[in-house]
């Protein structure tokens, strides 16, 4: 619902929820959960942690600490992802499925990112499990970059869906996939052009913000880093489009990674960017300057939990517009150092009331 008072703008929608989030463990777990849990009554939590999250058993495990790590009066659902290895057992993630352990199994070519050591070097050794996963409706979260070394980083997404995401998706023709922390025009492209329903994107606060002079023009911005990097100018338009165009199998995934600022300014620093305080402000704000501030519920409350097999949240969200810009917190603390907070390099007038 928008409403347009004398001094106001307001937009309520119904709670939006995260389809791709990194809420780590121990003491960072508890620094960054009530960042999201505030906003968002749900999450798609990624399972790259270390050890990661390879079992039902594990993510059993995992979600306990979760939910004991929400602070009292709060509400939040952790929607648990099982990493894929080319050990994975394909009895173990139906078993973890079938129960509700476990919404959907995410896939990391090893070496991609943060934590992907584990992570899949063949892809045909995964093909019973994704049958398996085909067969029982479990969705496949994935991280679309290849890793050889003659691939261009920038190039890294748009040969993943040549090379890796399109065989698959022909090969087994029945599995959902979830192309997460979508980067290219390439990528928007292929969800679009996707007839069968079962291939869903997911797009991040950052990526309708920065391109990649945001990171390496005017000095190198390690706060701006994150994998799959952000492009150029026109990708990161397309993303915008995207976003805004009301598709119904594209829809939020924050991707929202915290790291100690220490870990981030390393000689080799760590890829993420944290957006879980300010996105839904954000989102506000980019949505009403494209114009489409009633585009923003299917966006962040609607399309999501329509692929997942979810009900929409029957709660609300409230975002207002202020006069002047909204304060936020420049970092998080956690006992290991604090966790900057996504600048977007500019103020925001939006909060959530
Ligand atoms: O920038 C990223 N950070 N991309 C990922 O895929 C992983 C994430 C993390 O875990 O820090
Ligand atoms: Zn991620």
């Amino acid at each position: 619902m928008l409403s347009r008072g004398v001094m106001t703008q307001s937009l309520t929608i119904p709670r939006p929820d995260d389809w791709h989030l990194h809420l780590r463990d121990g003491d960072m777990l508890r620094a960054v959960l009530p960042e999201t849990a505030r906003d968002f009554g749900r999450a798609i939590v990624m399972p790259n942690i270390s050890p990661p999250v390879r079992t039902g058993a594990d993510a059993a495990a995992y979600r306990d600490r979760i939910l004991a790590a929400l602070p009292e009066g709060m509400t939040f659902e952790p929607l648990m992802t099982l990493y894929l290895t080319e050990e994975t057992d394909p009895s173990d993630v139906a078993a973890a499925f079938e129960t509700g352990i476990a919404t959907a199994v995410k896939l990391y070519p090893a070496g991609a990112t943060t934590n992907s050591a584990y992570g899949v070097k063949d892809f045909t050794k995964i093909y019973p499990v994704l049958e398996k996963c085909a067969e029982i409706g479990m969705p496949l979260c994935v991280h679309g970059e290849v890793v050889d070394n003659d691939v261009d980083v920038f190039d890294r997404e748009a040969v993943f869906i040549d090379r890796v995401l399109d065989p698959i998706r022909q090969e087994i023709p029945d599995l959902k996939c979830v192309l997460e922390h979508m980067t290219t025009r390439d990528a928007v492209d292929y969800v679009n052009s996707s007839d069968d329903g079962l291939l869903a994107g997911t797009i991040t606060t950052h990526h309708l913000i920065i391109n990649r002079n945001d990171i390496l023009a005017k000095g190198l911005r390690a706060h701006n880093y994150c994998l799959p990097v952000a492009k150029r100018e026109e990708h990161r338009l397309a993303l915008r489009a995207a976003a805004i165009s009301g598709h119904p199998r594209i829809f939020l995934g924050t991707d929202s990674a915290p790291h100690t600022d220490a870990n981030k300014f390393q000689p080799c620093g760590c890829a993420g960017i944290f957006t879980a305080t300010v996105t839904m402000p954000l989102m506000a704000q980019i949505f009403e300057a494209e114009g489409a501030l009633d585009k923003l519920e299917n966006f962040a409350s609607r399309f999501g939990p329509a692929f997942y097999g979810k009900s929409v949240h029957e709660t609300t969200m409230t975002l207002e517009k202020q006069d002047v810009p909204v304060a936020f917190p420049k970092s998080i603390e956690a006992a290991e150092g604090p966790v900057t907070v996504f600048d977007p390099g500019y103020p925001i007038f939006w909060k959530v009331v």
